[in-house]
């Protein structure tokens, strides 16, 4: 058997946003501290930022970083997190029942995402946050000196204003297991005031609305209609959560995961879509996929309960082969469904279910590290609409699948195409046909690969190189067509001029 994929750089789905390549950093575990912010470590600079880990959190070229949590966020006082660093209280995290020493703070993170060349997207607390300290945050972040908040940043050492633009109105208020949850017309309302003070305080920036925490959940998708109903017209963006899994150690099933991503996405998009009718409203609001990744190993309570310490190990999944072409598929997706996905937040980056792990002296670049950095860097312009014809095979939670899993992008300015392809045997080599079929490549300029043959490989201290992208050679081509050979397990990225 063989597949056959058609690209054609006129036929897009949409403009690719940017923001889809962005992350998310949460006070959890030894995300910020130990992982980011370790003034204790041979590696930290003079601010205490771990130099090895913005060396490696700059090449996955994060367009924006969602911040401070997560659950962590609901509880959050973010008033502790500013001024002098001996002043800032210490105090219990009831959300990862850990010890917050606050010596990470609004500032800080605004340096951070300087150093890593990302735009900061900041998260009001709407668990036991009021309206009144949402609006405050962005009167500190964003308001002109001359009034309490914004010359408490001056105070600060920041005399010009951050202009943060993305704004997260609280965190998965709809799980039971968050401080202040809230039903989804009390979340829906208080969202709307907050809002509303939040915006007359800087009527550019961008809101971002809380839905469904997973697909799973018993609310969904009525809390996000009705949440939606109530804040339409004064938000940009719906958020969405989800952490794959293997629990079932079910392989095949696992690598077809992109139906389950499409699912939600033309699911929540159907909700946005019916609200705009019902709402008579002109206005479009997009999804932002704030945090996905795989989760499933590093859970349980021994997992998340931090046993009031300071940075305590928590959710430290270790990922492999598997896991990075579920990732790459999940990418897929935000490509496929670019016309209504505008935003993803990988969760987390560093340490907590992250990309990088480290130690007080090394660090460690995870499998999924590699599917990331390929899209987000090559990835721009438009996503097309690729043709795709594919043998199937058989799984027992998705019945049958297409062996690959494709996306493609073209941008018109470097006149330059990606293509983005997982195969999911696990077996078999598959021979795939790229035809050409409205433009000419000039050149292959490089293909990268993740494969291997063992689907549990993952990359440890002592053996890191067992999951990397790897170069590999270009197959020869004409004017129409190239004909590559796909190993089994694997995701390849090709960039063509
Ligand atoms: O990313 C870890 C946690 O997962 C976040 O704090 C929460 O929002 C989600 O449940």
């Amino acid at each position: 058997p063989k597949a056959k994929l058609y690209i054609d750089t006129q036929r897009a789905v949409s403009d690719i946003s940017p923001l889809l390549f962005s992350g998310f950093a949460e006070h959890m575990g030894r995300a910020i501290y130990e992982g980011i912010y370790d003034p204790a470590s041979p590696h930290a600079d003079e601010n205490g930022l771990r130099k090895d880990v913005l060396a490696a959190l700059r090449e996955l070229n994060f367009r924006s970083m969602r911040y401070p949590g997560g659950n962590f966020l609901s509880g959050y006082r973010w008033e502790d997190g500013i001024g002098p660093k001996d002043q800032r209280p210490t105090r219990r995290d009831l959300a990862w029942q850990s010890i917050e020493t606050n010596q990470f703070g609004t500032d800080e993170f605004m340096h951070f995402c300087q150093e890593i060349g990302t735009d900061p997207m900041m998260a009001v607390n709407m668990g036991t946050g009021s309206i009144q300290d949402a609006a405050n945050l962005v009167e500190y972040c964003n308001g002109p000196v001359g009034t309490k908040y914004a010359n408490m940043r001056a105070e600060n050492g920041h005399e010009a204003p951050y202009n943060v633009k993305h704004w997260c109105i609280g965190n998965e208020m709809d799980g039971p297991w968050q401080i202040g949850h809230l039903e989804a017309e009390d979340y829906g309302k208080k969202a709307r005031e907050a809002a509303k003070m939040m915006r007359w305080h800087d009527n550019d920036i961008k809101l971002v609305l809380c839905g469904s925490s997973n697909s799973s959940m018993p609310t969904f998708p009525e809390w996000d209609r009705v949440a939606l109903e109530i804040c339409y017209d004064y938000v940009d963006y719906h958020s969405m959560h989800h952490y794959a899994n293997n629990h079932a150690n079910d392989t095949a099933s696992y690598l077809a995961k992109s139906a389950e991503f499409e699912y939600f996405v033309d699911t929540l998009s159907g909700v946005l879509r019916y609200v705009k009718a019902k709402n008579r409203s002109k206005k479009d609001v997009y999804l932002q996929w704030d945090e996905w990744n795989v989760w499933y190993k590093a859970h349980g309570s021994e997992h998340t309960q931090g046993n009031w310490e300071e940075a305590p190990h928590l959710i430290e999944e270790v990922y492999n082969l598997e896991d990075a072409l579920v990732v790459a598929q999940w990418m897929n997706v935000f490509l496929r469904k670019a016309d209504v996905i505008k935003v993803a937040c990988l969760a987390q980056i560093v340490n907590v279910i992250a990309p990088i792990l480290t130690t007080r002296d090394s660090m460690l670049k995870q499998s999924i590290y590699y599917p990331f950095m390929l899209f987000s860097q090559l990835a721009s312009g438009k996503s097309l609409d690729v043709t795709t014809r594919s043998p199937l095979y058989n799984t027992s939670e998705f019945g049958d699948m297409p062996l690959l899993d494709v996306s493609s992008s073209y941008n018109e300015e470097t006149d330059s195409n990606a293509i983005f392809i997982v195969n999911r045997s696990q077996t078999d080599s598959l021979p795939v046909e790229i035809h050409w079929q409205d433009r000419a490549p000039k050149s292959i300029n490089s293909i990268y690969q993740v494969a291997g043959t063992d689907p549990k490989a993952a990359n440890s201290f002592d053996n890191p190189d067992q999951v990397v992208a790897k170069k590999v050679d270009a197959p020869s081509f004409d004017e129409s067509s190239t004909t590559l050979v796909l190993p089994p397990l694997s995701f390849t990225a090709i960039d063509v001029q």
